[in-house]
This record gives structure tokens, sequence and C-alpha cells, in this order.
């Protein structure tokens, strides 16, 4: 039987890299071993990286019910509960993910375009002309805020207010890698009181815990029919059996859309204001093309724009903010590419090294949306929202807000970015972000504000 290469790095040193310089593990290992390697990660089985768009498409088009991934999640438990659509598998995923799709989809999403240009406006309304800003603390609080009111269906309100500061405080317990290494290593979730990370952790979400319950009872004891939240739809849906989701699995599933959709299209932003600001040529092509919108223009215009789409891919490719989809958990005997994985096996198609394959993206290390203009992608080339049955659920969402929030941005504000603060890629939690810093700063309004909100 032929198994890929496994790493020669010491485990403990492996782990230590793999949470405060993972690219560089995966790099190294990519040169030292080629597509398929073993990395030994966590106590647990050992994971196998694949950047190898054959041995990706195998894996995405086996059945799912030669896979499990919710069990590879552990990690994420603490977070975002038992139930979580990223912790279960087979039926009970199936069954789940029928409910949350939905909502993420087709004329939806249109109802958002409002709130997500608005809250745009509003959170960049506080910019100052010549003060450089933190990027990452306003595209936060846009995504927070948009997933809050568009998702959840939350209004502005003490409540929603509440709830923006402790989710914000909670993540921020991630934000580093640093901080991150608690995830890594449970062995630091230790409860020693309020100051200690685990204990602010576990009394941050308990606090969120209690406005998610309270808001699920007070529409169980005033249902509205006329809502159409995804929380709404979630306690509307029924089983085949007539039965409900609990209040706890509201309440994980609600935890998970909250954790999985905002950190991921905040750190998204935030790489894209980046890499629009430090090539000239990009932003005046983006500006170029955004001068076409009118007040007339559709929604679904914007959306289509070649060259927005184009950058915003690019963004996605460059540093993807997964750095691997969700480890899949062989349970039958499976064959990829003339490998064989026995059971208890975890594949990891890796998408960083699959979006910096020469062969695919040439000078993969330099930013150039064109690419994307002039070839067409398979999903097993170009994969930062995952594949297969577990692909992301918010990947429509998350195109649709990055694309009008800068969009908005660029037709309201010229912005610079500041000299001398360099801006790398660093883990944080479970994903990779632009580094922080006040690095960008507004230079002058844009005289002419053609985007039309509500459009
Ligand atoms: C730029 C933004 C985002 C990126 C890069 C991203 C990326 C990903 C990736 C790589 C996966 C794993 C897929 C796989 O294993 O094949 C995933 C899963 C998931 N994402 Fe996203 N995501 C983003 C935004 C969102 C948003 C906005 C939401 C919801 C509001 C969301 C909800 C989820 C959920 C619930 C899953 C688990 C799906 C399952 O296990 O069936 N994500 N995402």
């Amino acid at each position: 039987m032929q198994l890929p290469p496994s790493s020669e790095i010491p485990r403990f040193i492996q782990r230590l890299q793999w949470v405060f310089n993972p690219l560089k593990l995966l790099e190294t290992s990519a040169k030292t071993y080629g597509d398929f390697f073993t990395l030994q990660l966590t106590n647990a089985e050992p994971i196998v990286f694949i950047s190898n768009p054959q041995g990706i498409q195998e894996i995405f088009t086996t059945p799912p019910d030669y896979f499990d991934a919710g069990r590879s999640n552990k990690l994420i438990k603490p977070l975002v509960g038992d139930n979580s659509l990223l912790l279960i598998d087979g039926a009970t995923h199936q069954h789940q993910r029928r409910l949350l799709t939905p909502p993420f989809h087709g004329e939806r999403m249109k109802a958002y375009a409002q709130i997500i240009t608005n809250i745009t406006k509003q959170v960049i309304s506080d910019w100052q002309l010549g003060q450089p800003f933190s990027v990452r603390d306003s595209m936060q609080e846009i995504s927070l805020r948009v997933i809050l009111q568009a998702v959840f269906g939350l209004c502005e309100g003490q409540g929603l207010t509440k709830l923006q500061k402790l989710v914000a405080s909670l993540l921020d317990l991630s934000g580093s890698p640093l901080r991150s290494a608690v995830t890594f290593f449970p062995a630091l979730q230790v409860d020693l009181g309020a100051w200690s990370p685990w204990g602010k952790f576990l009394r941050e979400r308990e606090k969120i815990h209690q406005i998610l319950y309270t808001e699920i009872q007070e529409r169980r004891n005033n249902p509205d029919s006329s809502r159409t939240d995804i929380l709404s739809l979630m306690m509307s849906a029924k089983d085949e059996n007539g039965e409900g989701m609990t209040d706890i699995e509201l309440c994980d599933e609600l935890m998970t859309l909250l954790l999985a959709g905002h950190e991921t299209t905040a750190s998204a932003l935030t790489w894209a204001l980046y890499w629009v600001h430090n090539l000239p040529i990009v932003r005046e092509k983006l500006i170029n093309e955004l001068n076409s919108i009118t007040e007339n223009t559709e929604l679904n215009e914007i959306y289509r724009l070649p060259y927005l789409t184009a950058v915003c891919q690019e963004t996605l490719r460059i540093y993807p903010i997964a750095m691997i989809t969700l480890p899949r958990i062989v349970k039958t005997p499976t064959k990829i590419m003339g490998y064989e994985f026995v059971p208890g096996t975890l594949l990891a198609p890796c998408i960083y090294l699959t979006h910096r394959r020469p062969d695919l993206y040439p000078e993969p290390k330099k930013f150039k949306p064109e690419r994307f203009l002039e070839r067409q992608y398979s999903q097993y080339e170009y994969l930062p929202f995952g594949g297969g049955n577990r692909i992301c659920i918010g990947m429509a969402f998350a195109m649709f807000e990055m694309k009008l929030v800068l969009a908005t941005v660029l037709s309201q504000l010229y912005l610079e970015l500041v000299d001398n603060i360099p801006v790398q890629p660093i883990r944080r939690g479970v994903t990779l972000a632009p580094s922080g810093g006040k690095w960008l700063v507004a230079t002058g309004k844009r005289e002419k504000v053609k985007i039309a909100v509500g459009v």
C-alpha cells in the first residue's frame, strides 16, 4: 500500500509552525515532498495535505458517505457548540444544510443590498480625512453588522449593539497567533478566572448565548410569519416527524453562521482594500469600471462587473482565508490518485498550495486580477470556499458583500496606503488574515458618488 511521504520535522515543531508560521510549513513541505504530504498537527491522526487538482477533484466528487468532515473540527467546538453544521456529519448534516441554504441564495440576497451599502456608508463616515485608520476594525464592524441584521434579522437597538460588542470581543480572543494557541493546545483551555484567556472566553460566550436564547424565546412567544430572516426560517422548519429545532440547536447554528461568516468576510475585505491600494494600476482599472455605474445600474450588473469580480477572486487566491478545507476523515477505504487511504485518515485539500501552483497561476506571488479574465479555473483549481458536499454555504453571500462594500467604499473616497507599514498574512484562529495596524488613510472625497444604494 502506497502512502504519501510524512514530514520529518519533529511533531512538536510541526505543531508550533502550524500555529505561528503556517505558510512556511506548507511551502517547505510542498517543496520537499510535492503535491501529497503528511503532517502531524494534533495528537490525533496525521493529516494528508493535497494540492493536486486531480486529487482534489477525486475527493470532492467521492460520495459523501465515504468521508466525514464534522468530526475533524473538534477544535472549534467551544466556539460553535455540538450541533453546529461544521461539526455534524451524514444525514443530520444533509438535513441541516437543506434548512440553512435557501436564505443565502438568489432573490433573497437582493434584500441585503440596502443593508450592506447603508452599513458601509455609516462605518466609513467615521474615517477622518488624513488620519490613518484600522481597516480590519472597520471591515469587522461592517461584516458583523451585516450578518446580524441581514441574516438574523436583528434590527438596530440595544440587543444588537450589545451582541455586536460581545461577538467582536469573543473573536478578538483568537485574534493573534499567540492567542490562537489556546485553540490548538487544549491543555491551555483551563478556567483560571475572568482574567485568564479561557475564563474570559467562557464568560463572554455565556453572555452571547443568553442574548441568543432571549431572542429565540421572544420569537417563540410572539411568532410573526411575515419575518423572512434565517433565524425565523430555522425556527419554522420542521423535519419529517413534524419536529422543529431545539433552542440549543438554534443557538449553535446561529453561533456557527456568526463565526463562519463574519471573520472570514472581514479578512477578505481587508485584503481586497490592501491589494487595490498597493497597486495603482489595479485601483485605476477598478475605479474606471466603477465609474460606469449609474443610479439606474441594476444590482446584478454590479455583481457581474468583470474587473471587480476578478479583483475579489484574486484577493481570495493569493492569500485564501482558509488555508485548507475542512479535513475529510476517511470512513471507507478510498483510493485517491493511486494512494490508498484507510479509515481514520484525514485528507485536507490545501487551498493555499493549490492557489500557489505556478503551472496554474504563473508568477503566483503576484497580485494579477487579469488572470481570472484570461482563463477559467475549475472548482478543483480555484477553491477559496472549499468544495463538494461541504462547500461554504455563505459563498454567494460573501462574494456579494465583498463586491458591494468595495464598490461603495471606492466610489465614495480616495484612499492611500500609509508608507512603511508592512502588511503580512498572520494566523487568526483557524484562518489566515492580514496583519493589523492603521495602514490606510482617506485622502479625499470623490465628487461624483454614483453608486445608488439599494439599486
Ligand atoms: C470570504 C468569506 C468566506 C470564506 C473564504 C469561506 C470559506 C469557507 C471554507 C473554505 C469552508 C469549508 C468548505 C469545505 O470544507 O469544503 C467553509 C464552510 C462554511 N462556511 Fe464559509 N467562508 C466565507 C464566508 C461565509 C459566510 C458569509 C457564511 C455564512 C453566513 C459562511 C458559512 C459557512 C458554513 C456554515 C460552513 C460549513 C459548511 C458545511 O460544513 O456544510 N461562510 N467556508
